[in-house]
C-alpha cells in the first residue's frame, strides 16, 4: 500500500516530468522557425550552380560571369597558351599544379577560375603580366596561362571551382 509521502512523491515526479516535457516541446517549437530561417531559400539554392553556354566565347578571349556572387573567368585558350602552360616545369611553380589538373580532359581549351587574386582578392587583368596570363594591379601578382601564380605576393594559383560540361558547349559551375 502506498503511503501518503510516497504518493506525494509520485505526484511531484509526474509534475516535474510533465513540466519538462512541455518545456522541451516549447523550446523545439520556438527553435524551428529560427532553424528553418537559416536554411537557404529557393533563390539561393538556384544560384548554387549555374550553367553557361561557352559557344559565344571566341578562341583567345574571356568572359567574366557571376557564380555565388563571385566573378568567374571563362577563358577560351589558344593552342599556344595551352602549350606554354604545359611546358612549365612544376619546380618553377610557387603552388605546384600541372595544367592538366586545372582543366578537364577533352576540354583543355577552357580555363575556368574564380577571378579573385589569391593575395587580397582584387580582380586580375587578363592577357597581361609577365607570363601571358593575368596581372593583378593591386600589388603586382603575375599568373600564367593556366592561372598559376608565377611572381608577386599572391600565395596560390587562381582557384578552379568545381565544374563539368553537361553538353559540348554548356558548362555547369558549382
Ligand atoms: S590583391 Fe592581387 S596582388 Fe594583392
Amino acid at each position: 500500500m502506498a503511503t501518503a509521502s510516497e504518493s506525494k512523491a509520485t505526484r511531484r515526479d509526474f509534475l516535474y516530468i510533465a513540466t519538462g516535457a512541455v518545456g522541451a516541446v516549447g523550446v523545439a517549437g520556438a527553435a524551428w522557425p529560427l532553424i528553418h530561417q537559416l536554411n537557404p531559400d529557393a533563390s539561393v539554392l538556384a544560384l548554387a550552380s549555374i550553367r553557361f553556354d561557352v559557344s559565344s566565347v571566341a578562341e583567345g578571349s574571356s568572359v567574366t560571369i557571376l557564380w555565388r556572387g563571385l566573378p568567374v573567368f571563362v577563358r577560351h585558350r589558344t593552342a599556344a597558351e595551352i602549350e606554354e602552360a604545359r611546358a612549365v616545369p612544376l619546380s618553377d611553380l610557387k603552388d605546384p599544379e600541372s595544367d592538366e589538373e586545372r582543366v578537364l580532359e577533352g576540354h583543355e581549351e577552357w580555363l575556368i577560375m574564380v577571378a579573385n587574386c589569391t593575395h587580397l582578392g582584387c580582380v586580375p587583368v587578363g592577357e597581361s603580366g609577365d607570363f601571358d596570363g593575368w596581372f593583378c594591379p593591386c600589388h603586382g601578382s603575375h599568373y600564367d596561362t593556366s592561372g598559376r601564380i608565377r611572381r608577386g605576393p599572391a600565395p596560390a594559383n587562381l582557384v578552379v571551382p568545381p565544374y563539368q560540361f553537361v553538353s559540348d558547349t554548356v558548362v555547369e559551375i558549382g
